[in-house]
C-alpha cells in the first residue's frame, strides 16, 4: 500500500485551512504544507488571529502548526515535495464573457494545475477538493500531460467537500461521508487507496465512497444544489403560509416527521447565503444549458429565483409595515454573517437586505458579533451593491454593541441566527427605540409571543402574528 510523506493544499481558505489542519491533527506522520498565492492570509495563518472564524480551529491549529502543519507562500517548495496536492482554490461565478453570470470560473484551478505541471520533478497524485463542473478533473489532467517532464506521472483525483461554515472542524473530524472520484486502471486505484489511506486515518473505510471521477464532480453539485432547493422549497411555503394564516415552523416540522423527507434543512429564512449554494446551483444551470437541457436548467434556476424572491419579499414587508416608508428611519440590523459561527459575509442575506433598503434611504445600524467593520462596508461598497459607494457612508453605521445599535430605531431586523440575539434585553431595547417599535425576526428565532408582550410589533418570515392594539384606548383588547 502506497504511504504518503508529504501533503500539499493550493488555496489556504475556508475548506483548504480546516481540512489539512484536520489532516494534519490526524497524521502526525504526514507533513502538511498550506500555501496560498495570498501573503496577507499566510501571515494570518501563521499568527494568533487566523484568517477565519471556526469553532475550535485555533486548538487544532495551535496543536500541530510547526509540528506537521506549515502555512506558506512559498508554493514551488511544497508542490515539489508533496506527493500528493489538494486544489483548494476558489472557483466563484464568472462575471464576464462566455457563461457570465452562471458558469464557474476555472483561472484559478488552470493557474494551480499549469504551476504543479511547471514545477514537478517527481510524481503527483494531484486532488480536486474545489467545488467544479463537471469533467473539470479532465481539463486538469490535460494541462498536466502537455506539460509533463520525463520521469514524472500524473493521476488526477476528484475529492469534493462537504464541510459547512461555522461547523466546519466537526464536519472534517466526522463526515457523513467522503466522496472519492478516480479512474478504474490499475494507476488510477492505487491513486484512490493512497487517499483512502489519508482518510482511514480517522474514518471508518465504510464512510468512504469510491466512484468514477464525473460522478463525483457532478455528486458535489447536486448535492448542494438539493440543500438549496430545500430551503427554496420551504420559503416558497413560507410565502403561502403568509397569505393565509399557516405556520411555516409547524407545516416544516409536520413534513419533516415523514422520515422520507426528514427534518434536516426545511428552515424558513430570509434566503439562504454563503460562497456554495447559489454558485453551485448556477454552475448546474451552465451545465445543463451547455448539454443542451434547457428543461433541466430552468428547474435549477428556479431555486435561485425563488431565493431572490424571498428576500426581496421581505424587504418589501419592512417597508410596507413601516407605513410605505423608510427614507431617513433608523433600522438596526442583527447579524451581516451569512449563517451564525461564522464572520463569512459572501452572498450572505443580510447585503441583498441592505441594499434594497438602502435603495429606499433609510439609515442603517448594523452589528455582528464577528464580522470586522471593514468587511461589512466593502461588501457594501461593491459595485454590484452600490452604484454611488458613498452613499454607504452616509446612510450605513457599524456598531460594536446590539444596545448601542438599537438606540433610536424605527425598527430591527434579523438576519442572521446568532445564539446571542435570542437572550438580548428586548425590554431594554424597547425603551430605547422609537414607537412604534418593529422587530423583523428574518430567522424565526426571536419569541414572539414575549415581544408582542412588551409592545413590540413583530413581524416574522411564514406566519402573521396576532398584535396587541397599538391605542388601547380606541380598539381596547378583546382579553
Ligand atoms: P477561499 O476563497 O476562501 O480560498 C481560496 C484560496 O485560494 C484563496 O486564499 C486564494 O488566494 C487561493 N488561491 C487562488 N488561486 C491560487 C493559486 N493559483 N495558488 C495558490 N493559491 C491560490 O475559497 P473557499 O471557500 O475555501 O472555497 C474553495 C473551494 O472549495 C471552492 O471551489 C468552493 O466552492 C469549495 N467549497 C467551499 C466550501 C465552503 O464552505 N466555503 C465548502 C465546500 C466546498
Ligand atoms: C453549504 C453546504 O451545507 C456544505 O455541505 C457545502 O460543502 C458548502 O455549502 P455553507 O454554505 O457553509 O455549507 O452553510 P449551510 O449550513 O449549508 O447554510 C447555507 C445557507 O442556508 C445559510 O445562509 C443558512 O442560514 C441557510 N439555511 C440553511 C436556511 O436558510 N435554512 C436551513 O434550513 C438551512
Amino acid at each position: 500500500k502506497m504511504t504518503l510523506k508529504k501533503i500539499c493544499c493550493i488555496g489556504a481558505g475556508y475548506v483548504g485551512g480546516p481540512s489539512c489542519a484536520v489532516i494534519a491533527s490526524k497524521c502526525p506522520a504526514i507533513q502538511v504544507t498550506v500555501v496560498d498565492l495570498s501573503e496577507e492570509r499566510i501571515k494570518q495563518w501563521n499568527s494568533d488571529h487566523l484568517p477565519l472564524y471556526e469553532p475550535g480551529l485555533d486548538d487544532v491549529v495551535k496543536s500541530c502548526r510547526g509540528r506537521n502543519l506549515t502555512f506558506s507562500t512559498d508554493i514551488d517548495t511544497a508542490i515539489q515535495e508533496a506527493d500528493l496536492i489538494f486544489i483548494c482554490v476558489n472557483t466563484p461565478t464568472k462575471n464576464f464573457g462566455i457563461g457570465k453570470g452562471r458558469a464557474a470560473d476555472l483561472k484559478y484551478i488552470e493557474a494551480a494545475a499549469r504551476r504543479i505541471a511547471d514545477v514537478s520533478k517527481s510524481s503527483k497524485i494531484v486532488v480536486e477538493k474545489s467545488t467544479v463542473p463537471v469533467k473539470a478533473a479532465q481539463s486538469i489532467s490535460n494541462i498536466l500531460q502537455a506539460n509533463v517532464k520525463p520521469g514524472v506521472k500524473y493521476q488526477v483525483l476528484s475529492n469534493p467537500e462537504f464541510l459547512a461554515e461555522g461547523t466546519a472542524v466537526n464536519d472534517v473530524l466526522d463526515p457523513d461521508r467522503v466522496l472519492i472520484g478516480g479512474e478504474k486502471n490499475s494507476l488510477g486505484k492505487e491513486a484512490i487507496e493512497a487517499l483512502c489511506w489519508i482518510y482511514e486515518h480517522w474514518i471508518p473505510r465504510e464512510k468512504i465512497i469510491v466512484m468514477n471521477t464525473w460522478s463525483s464532480e457532478l455528486s458535489k453539485l447536486a448535492a448542494n444544489a438539493f440543500l438549496a432547493q430545500r430551503i427554496s422549497s420551504i420559503n416558497a411555503i413560507s410565502a403561502i403560509c403568509e397569505a393565509t394564516g399557516a405556520d411555516v415552523s409547524e407545516v416544516a416540522n409536520a413534513i419533516g416527521t415523514d422520515s422520507r423527507i426528514g427534518s434536516k434543512f426545511l428552515k424558513a429564512s430570509v434566503g439562504f447565503g454563503g460562497s456554495c449554494f447559489q454558485k453551485d446551483v448556477l454552475n448546474l444551470v451552465y451545465l445543463c444549458e451547455c448539454l443542451n437541457l434547457p428543461e433541466a436548467a430552468a428547474y435549477w434556476q428556479q431555486v435561485v429565483d425563488i431565493n431572490d424572491y424571498q428576500r426581496q419579499r421581505f424587504a418589501n414587508r419592512v417597508v410596507e409595515s413601516l407605513f410605505n416608508t423608510v427614507t431617513d428611519k433608523n433600522i438596526t440590523i442583527l447579524g451581516f454573517a451569512f449563517k451564525k459561527d461564522t464572520g463569512d459575509t459572501r452572498e450572505s442575506a443580510a447585503i441583498y437586505l441592505s441594499k434594497y433598503l438602502m435603495d429606499e434611504e433609510a439609515r442603517l445600524r448594523i452589528y455582528d458579533p464577528k464580522v470586522e467593520k471593514s468587511q461589512i462596508l466593502r461588501e457594501l461598497t461593491h459595485p454590484c451593491i452600490s452604484e454611488d459607494p458613498s452613499r454607504v457612508s452616509k446612510l450605513v453605521t457599524i456598531h460594536q454593541d446590539p444596545y448601542e445599535a438599537a438606540e433610536g430605531s424605527h425598527a430591527l431586523i434579523v438576519c442572521t441566527e446568532w445564539d446571542e440575539f435570542k437572550t438580548l434585553d428586548y425590554h431594554k431595547i424597547y425603551q430605547k427605540m422609537l414607537k412604534p417599535a418593529f422587530i423583523f425576526d428574518g430567522r424565526i428565532i426571536l419569541d414572539h409571543e414575549a415581544l408582542i408582550e412588551i409592545g413590540f410589533h413583530v413581524e416574522t418570515i411564514g406566519k402573521r402574528l396576532s398584535r396587541k392594539p397599538v391605542h388601547r384606548s380606541i380598539a381596547p383588547s378583546t382579553q
